[in-house]
């Protein structure tokens, strides 16, 4: 083995490692068993690997004589698994600023959208504007992810309805993941909603005969990755008949499923989402005791979004009731022009106040499991070696601080490394 190392971190207070026996998922009993080690080192290779995480003197003791590029003292701080966002919607212009007036007044999520503001605006909004308009916001949003210990992210399309758009935002996204630091799970989302002047029908059949063979055209040649395909599946949007069909012509192309259900009605989305053998159901505020049972059969994981129930005052999802079930639990940020949220540190606060998770259920909810939803978790959500070396460093003598803490984490979070890198 080289001798020379991209980064030593010595003498952490506390390493949360998260899991350690190369699991892919933790469910509840799991997350129990979470273990903090104190007085920590850890490696970092060239290849942006961990190399190493173990008790700080026979780490010193083991690579005595090594080269590093570079060293950080962590004395009297915490490092964490970087934190995954399962879930964003994060390229789009036009905010809903004054949206956020009319909920505050009242008004449903659904009586907005269905007035022809929503998801709507923001498409009319986001057709307008250039590749470059988008992949600067895009940057700015990203780079405000990050800042706030988000390593990897997934980011979806979905504001474009039409094709042109929607390639044009897996474009931006396709760019955001060859230049910035922060890792990205891109997902196609066309079916965000039904465009104006379409039938359910015509949509689904544009999305299944035009969309998704161009995608694949792009995907082949090399222009674009794309990793899951989303649907919101909805009363008065996607129904249960045309999700599956678009899911499914995903799934024959590669596509992992990822996919907005049981947000606003009870649609038996958790069902199909077992059923497809989905990665990944979100929302389920509106989930039945037979979707948390398939779920958990399937092994279907639910990214839970605590920003979405919070502003808009919905029944907050039954996450108790799925992790006794043992339902692998997740958590996004949702972060769009109607929750404006890119810090996964408050999303684990808002599941931890509002959804009653442990700390240790939050963070793993944000790490391990959300790094499953993606497809990821063997190289990512843990702090194992062989894993990919992204974790944060925080100011402060134990971990939880990072979910105790509420607003202001730029501050807390002292480093935020990416594959071994400070970025
Ligand atoms: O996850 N529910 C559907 N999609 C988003 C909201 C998107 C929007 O309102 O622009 C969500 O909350
Ligand atoms: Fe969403």
């Amino acid at each position: 083995m080289s001798n020379s190392f991209r980064l030593y971190i010595k003498n952490a207070k506390q390493a949360i490692v998260v899991c350690n026996n190369g699991e892919k998922f933790l469910t509840k009993e799991g997350m129990k068993n979470m273990s903090v080690m104190e007085d920590c080192s850890l490696i970092i290779g060239k290849d942006g690997l961990l190399k190493a995480v173990g008790p700080a003197d026979s780490i010193g003791f083991q690579f005595r004589g090594a080269v590093f590029e570079k060293v950080i003292d962590a004395s009297g701080m915490c490092v964490v698994p970087g934190l995954i966002d399962a879930h964003t919607h994060p390229v789009w212009a036009g905010d809903r600023v004054h949206e956020f007036a009319l909920k505050l007044a009242g008004a449903s999520y659904m009586a907005v959208h269905q007035a022809g503001g929503g998801i709507h605006y923001t498409v009319t909004h986001t057709r307008r504007a250039s590749l470059d308009q988008l992949l600067h916001s895009l940057t700015q949003r990203l780079t405000r992810m990050l800042r706030s210990g988000t390593t990897l992210v997934e980011c979806k399309s979905g504001y474009g309805l039409e094709l042109d758009t929607e390639l044009k935002m897996l474009m931006v996204i396709e760019k955001a993941r060859q230049t910035l630091d922060i890792g990205i799970s891109s997902t196609y989302c066309g079916a965000h909603a039904v465009p104006k002047g379409k039938t359910v029908a015509e949509a689904t059949e544009d999305i299944i005969k035009v969309h998704l063979p161009k995608l694949k055209e792009k995907m082949a040649q090399g222009e674009l990755r794309v990793d899951n395909i989303d649907v919101f599946c909805e009363k008065g949007v996607f129904d249960l008949d045309s999700t599956e069909a678009i899911l499914q012509a995903g799934t024959d192309m590669g596509l992992q499923i990822n996919f907005h259900g049981d947000e606003l009605h009870p649609m038996n989305a958790a069902q199909l989402g077992a059923k497809l053998n989905a990665l990944a159901v979100s929302h389920l505020e509106e989930v039945s005791d037979d979707g948390i049972a398939a779920m958990a059969k399937a092994k279907t994981s639910a990214v839970l979004l605590p920003t979405t129930a919070y502003i808009l005052r919905l029944p907050q999802p039954r996450a108790r009731d799925m992790l006794d079930r043992g339902v692998i639990v997740a958590l996004g940020s949702d972060f769009n022009p109607n929750a404006y949220c890119c810090s996964m540190p408050m999303v684990m606060h808002l599941a931890c106040v509002n959804m009653r998770l442990t700390m240790n259920e939050a963070l793993a909810a944000a790490t391990i499991n959300a790094a499953y939803a993606l497809g990821v978790s063997r190289s990512h959500g843990s702090l194992e070696v062989g894993k990919q070396g992204d974790l944060l460093i925080i100011n402060s003598s134990r971990w939880e601080h990072l979910i105790y803490q509420f607003g202001g984490h730029q501050e807390l979070i002292k480093y935020v490394i990416i594959k071994g890198n400070i970025v």
